[in-house]
């Protein structure tokens, strides 16, 4: 065992919620199990993580999280296998990604075994909110912010690494009908993009709101310059198939390097399906649907896993994805989703057993 593992204080709560719980009816991200993570950073330096019950966090007015939005997040899931082992998918791939968005928010890089080694003993605790049904699993939130006070713009003193947890079902419910976007942007060359900070995500609200308002459920981002090339879908990164070939835009300061959206590269990659890491336009795109080459369109996240969308709309015109009996997007959810519940075997060695 880590030393640091004997470490960790666990203040248990003497009130657990589980059994208000209805795992069979669980939505998203609503319900929050008994216990979290904290960890503050003050006098330069990470302080031992404890797991404390789930409670509201008091914060100065001046707390520079409420003025400059010092924040970023990661979203993990964790699952139950019949043997009821605990087990995360790619945990040190989010763990790096924390620190690269905190690193272009001046935020304190986190030390690994904080983050790894409070992460598991936070579902130790709270193995028992882990689901065991087909579709739902504990969605993990770890996030940092800045706790730090004063009006000065510029990088707090103080900061607060929390893990949240929520007994989760589907993130989206129904189908997912996109609208192109031809004026707003979520990111920009030498912004923040690729990271994941909580701005990124206030900033979608509004023009998710007007697409919508028109009929639309998600917003599929595209390049701040020109509007021409497909970057994002709503939350999620995005993959298009044109005959056989599966395309996703690259990586870049505008692109999130998503966990689900790397995962599919490589299985595709191994299963020889066809696929495409490159940019791809719009009109691309919209040339495919009117000539029949565009068979799908989907968004992959960790919440979301893999979601078809079946519509989309640009300059006012909709267009519709086919329906196919057999999709790219079902068969690549199933094979991620059974590596990640231990129903597979896992060649990649994606699995981590708590
Ligand atoms: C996730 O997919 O886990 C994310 O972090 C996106 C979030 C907005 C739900």
């Amino acid at each position: 065992m880590n030393a640091l593992m004997n470490d960790i204080e666990v203040i248990k709560t003497k009130h657990s919620k589980i059994n208000e719980v209805d795992f069979d009816h669980l939505s998203f991200g609503k319900t929050f199990s008994d216990h979290m993570l904290e960890c503050d950073y003050k006098d330069g330096k990470w302080q031992a993580p404890k797991v404390v019950p789930y409670a509201p966090i008091t914060l100065d007015p001046s707390a520079k999280i409420f003025h400059y939005g010092q924040s970023i997040f990661e979203g993990m899931k964790a699952y139950k296998d019949g043997d009821n082992n605990i087990l995360l998918f790619r945990p040190l791939d989010n763990f790096k990604r924390l620190n690269i968005s905190a690193k272009r928010l001046a935020i304190p890089e986190l030390p690994e075994a904080y983050f790894m080694e409070g992460l598991k003993a936070l579902l130790k605790v709270d193995s028992d909110w882990i689901p065991k049904n087909e579709g739902s699993s504990l969605y993990i939130r770890p996030f940092i912010f800045a706790t730090g006070k004063g009006f000065h713009a510029s990088p707090a003193d103080e900061y607060k690494f929390v893990i949240a947890t929520a007994p989760s079902g589907s993130y989206f419910a129904g189908e997912l009908k996109v609208l192109i976007e031809e004026k707003y942007s979520r990111s920009a060359n030498g912004g923040v993009g690729f990271a994941k900070a909580g701005g990124n995500y206030a900033g979608q609200f509004y023009p998710t709101q007007l697409a919508i308002e028109k009929g639309y459920q998600q917003v599929i981002w595209t390049d701040d310059n020109t509007h021409e090339y497909i970057e994002e879908a709503g939350a999620m990164n995005i993959f298009i198939r044109i005959n056989d070939t599966l395309i996703t835009g690259p990586t870049s300061d505008r692109i999130l390097d998503g966990i689900t959206r790397k995962s599919i590269i490589e299985l595709t990659e191994k299963e020889g399906i066809p696929v495409e890491v490159r940019k791809i336009t719009v009109s691309e795109v919209v040339e495919a649907a009117k000539n029949g080459s565009l068979k799908e369109m989907f968004g992959a996240g960790t919440a979301a896993v893999i979601s078809p969308i079946s519509g989309f709309g640009y300059k006012n015109e909709d267009f519709d994805l086919p329906k196919l009996e057999n999709t790219y997007a079902d068969a690549l959810k199933k094979r991620i989703t059974d590596i990640q519940t231990n129903k597979v075997e896992d060649p990649f060695g994606w699995r981590y057993k708590v």
